[in-house]
């Protein structure tokens, strides 16, 4: 099941080398939505489609139903993952006759995964164009940078455990002494001239191709499977729902993997802007819409490990091909409360999709995401959900092959349902 769409995403996946990336390849997928700018007033009409992005690294897509409508039914998601982004003077030289990349991590990242495979940069660079400065999405692609191991011969404890330094241990090896500057190798990427290159935003990913493997073929594995399973099923759900009363909005946001809180982060005021103009441009105001709201905050969980189950809660132990995961915790990073579970598994079980619940182990913090985050600007009924992956911000991740087709299922049966909902009690139509 979901072989074609399971090849979908590894393609989506090899497009997104960083979040700019992300939303230029959803973009690409958006035919027949006007691009609306946040600088400009909007003109919304029933039956209009719609994306306007932020930064380049995060976007909000929704339609505007024919028919009166009540709120809206979101899903969002993220487009970062962990990674090392390059400081504004990369070059390094030396030791000896080596030329290496000043680089700074951007998340919490399984460092050791890191080591010893081919590397690229990609981003946006920043160009100088007559009086103005202009963004350009720039991908490297080629293997060009790696990250060297110490032989077991000059550090015989390296399997006892290690601690990675990240000034030292994680500086890529970019070239030899007399090699081509990367500002050089970027301007004729970006098609500007080297010294119109003004700025970046460049952060490394890892070469490796995504592939599904296994006695069965029932595993894939790829970079950045957190988040972009999600960001791509909860695109094709979008793209496939047929909307009535409420207006379906897609969304992903950036830097969830550094705490949100920029202006392309679920923290800023991206999400609340748009509804809020989408409000008033059908004269409504947006607490009444956003208590007539459900959301979706879509972003990966953890699958039992097939080495470690003991990291697994005695009763939340999600299985890879086992379908949609509803994530809850009692501290509320996780915005799954009793009502929103029910609604979701609700959904699932018409939709035909397997459900499976997920908690920590109640003396493991487990991770943050952004569903919460985004609450605190616009507070409407909410749960998290994600498909059961395994190396978790490793560079290399890994999860059940026929879960994405789960996952479209059931966000296209979310986006199609018309949701009643009057307090504590939801009428799922
Ligand atoms: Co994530």
């Amino acid at each position: 099941m979901g072989e074609e769409l399971t090849a979908r995403l590894l393609r989506f996946i090899e497009k997104s080398p960083s979040s700019f990336h992300v939303v230029e390849s959803i973009c690409r997928e958006l035919t027949g939505y006007t691009l609306l700018s946040e600088g400009e007033p909007w003109s919304l009409q029933p039956g209009g489609r719609y994306y306007v992005k932020r930064s380049g690294s995060a976007l909000m897509a929704f339609r505007i139903p024919e028919e009166p409508w009540r709120g809206f039914l979101l899903a969002a998601s993220h487009s970062d993952s962990p990674t090392f982004s390059l400081k504004e003077n990369a070059q390094l030289a030396g030791p000896e006759n080596y030329l290496r990349l000043n680089v700074e991590g951007y998340g919490g990242m399984l460092c050791a995964s890191w080591l010893d495979r081919p590397l690229s940069v990609a981003g946006r660079v920043l160009v100088r164009r007559g009086g103005a400065v202009e963004a350009r999405l720039v991908n490297v692609d080629r293997d060009l940078l790696l990250i060297p191991s110490v032989a077991i011969h000059m550090n015989r404890e390296a399997n006892k455990g290690y601690a990675y330094d990240l000034k030292t241990d994680l500086t890529p090896l970019y070239g030899l002494e007399g090699a081509p500057s990367l500002c050089g190798i970027l301007a004729e990427r970006a098609g500007a001239a080297e010294e119109d290159l003004l700025s970046a935003d460049l952060s490394l990913y890892v070469r490796e191709r995504g592939r599904v493997w296994g006695a069965a073929e029932e595993f894939v594995s790829a970079p950045k499977i957190d988040d972009l399973q999600c960001v791509f099923g909860t695109l094709q759900g979008f793209l496939a729902a047929k909307e009535r009363a409420s207006v379906p909005v897609y969304c992903v946001f950036d830097n969830e993997e550094v705490g949100s809180g920029s202006k392309q982060g679920a923290e800023g005021t991206f999400l609340r802007d748009v509804l809020s103009r989408i409000c008033a441009a059908f004269g409504k105001e947006l607490p009444a819409a956003a208590a007539n709201s459900f959301l979706v905050s879509a972003d990966n969980a953890h699958a039992v490990h097939p080495n470690h189950p003991e990291y697994a809660d005695a009763t939340h132990r999600p299985r890879l091909n086992g379908g949609v995961v509803i994530k809850r915790s009692a501290s509320q990073r996780y915005t799954t409360d009793g009502l929103s579970s029910a609604v979701f598994a609700e959904l699932c079980r018409r939709a035909g999709v397997p459900v499976q619940h997920f908690a920590n182990r109640s003396d493991l913090p487990g991770g943050s995401t952004l569903g919460n985050l985004a609450l605190r600007q616009v507070s409407l009924n909410a749960v998290d959900i994600g498909l059961a992956q395994l190396a978790m911000h490793s560079a290399y991740e890994t999860a059940g092959a026929h879960d994405t087709a789960y996952l479209v299922r059931a966000m296209e049966a979310f986006y199609s349902a018309k949701l009643t909902i009057e307090g504590d009690r939801v009428v799922l139509e």
